[in-house]
């Protein structure tokens, strides 16, 4: 199911070199690899198609050309499985690219962090609310999560971040985010921080690979020095923004999985294989069997 959306556009920053998944990652983009059948990309896309985004905007790299295939028809397979009478899998590939979804890709030519990779889909956003969603991290909700994001953003007129609760020792991982209480699951933001220290964190609520903005965000990216990692941090921006508009962090409904990690990698693959329509059960079963002290 989908919903009819104010927010039509989405970013995907796809330019990083994955370095944490090499070899794996030396020749193909980390957003494809796949957790059970589903390049992680393509896990993201559907979040936000589902969330009524009908523009795809990918930032990308010079090794990415394969995520522009995935989002492409391909002509010598579709054949193939129309002439064996594939309909199924046919259809499943016609579903990676409805006719109402527009893919553009823009070049990020130097990875100069996330704010920068942002802030090159500038031109193809224009003064439209926008989502940004990060592939590495998988949500699973019910509604997908950046649709609960879309609904909030239709309410607040304002920026929404997706936030979770993360333990103390890992919050020099993540942008964390503190202000007063706007209600249930929601609050109203005053201080983010990029990846900060435990003893100098101002809370533990940390922001998941998923925002919606508004386009003010970036002319403050464009203001912004290099900060963490000497990189140019959406985080920074998000500060400056909340000196001039509201900017709410919202609880999501539903899971994340760290895919830009090997641990969380390896959970979302066996959880997402549990409730595999086709290996799920077959998967259980083989799980209960292994012998593990
Ligand atoms: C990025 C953001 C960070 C956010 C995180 C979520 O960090 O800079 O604020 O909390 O994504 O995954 P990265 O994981 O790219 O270092």
């Amino acid at each position: 199911m989908t919903r009819k959306s104010i927010l039509q556009k989405a970013v995907f920053p796809v330019a990083g070199l994955g370095t944490r998944f090499l070899p794996a990652t030396k020749a193909q983009p980390k957003e494809m690899l796949p957790v059970v059948d589903k390049p992680l990309i393509q896990y993201a896309v559907e979040e936000a198609y589902a969330a009524g985004v009908r523009h795809m905007i990918f930032v990308n790299g010079r090794n990415k050309r394969a995520i522009e295939d995935h989002f492409d028809t391909a002509y010598e397979l579709e054949h193939e499985l129309e002439l064996a009478g594939k309909k199924e899998l046919l259809a499943l590939v016609h579903s990676l690219m409805p006719a109402d979804m527009v893919c553009s890709y823009v070049r990020q030519p130097r990875m100069l962090g996330l704010g920068h990779a942002v802030l090159c889909a500038r031109h193809l956003v224009g003064n439209d609310p926008f989502a940004v969603l990060l592939a590495d991290d998988l949500m699973m909700g019910e509604p997908p999560v950046l649709a609960q994001m879309a609904e909030q953003f239709e309410q607040l007129q304002a920026s929404v971040l997706a936030v979770q609760e993360v333990p103390l020792d890992q919050v020099k991982r993540y942008g964390i985010v503190a202000g007063d209480s706007a209600g249930e699951r929601l609050t109203k933001v005053n201080q983010i921080i990029e990846k900060p220290s435990p003893d100098k964190t101002p809370s533990r609520i940390g922001v998941a690979g998923r925002y919606v903005l508004t386009p003010a965000i970036f002319d403050l990216i464009a203001r912004q020095k290099s900060g963490v990692g000497g990189e140019i941090q959406l985080t920074d921006a998000i500060a400056d923004l909340t000196q001039q508009e509201s900017v709410y962090a919202y609880q999501y409904k539903g899971k994340r999985y760290d895919c830009g990690s090997k641990e969380g990698f390896l959970e979302a693959t066996v959880e997402l294989a549990l409730k595999h329509p086709q290996v799920g059960a077959y998967f259980r079963d083989y799980l209960k069997g292994l012998k593990i002290d």
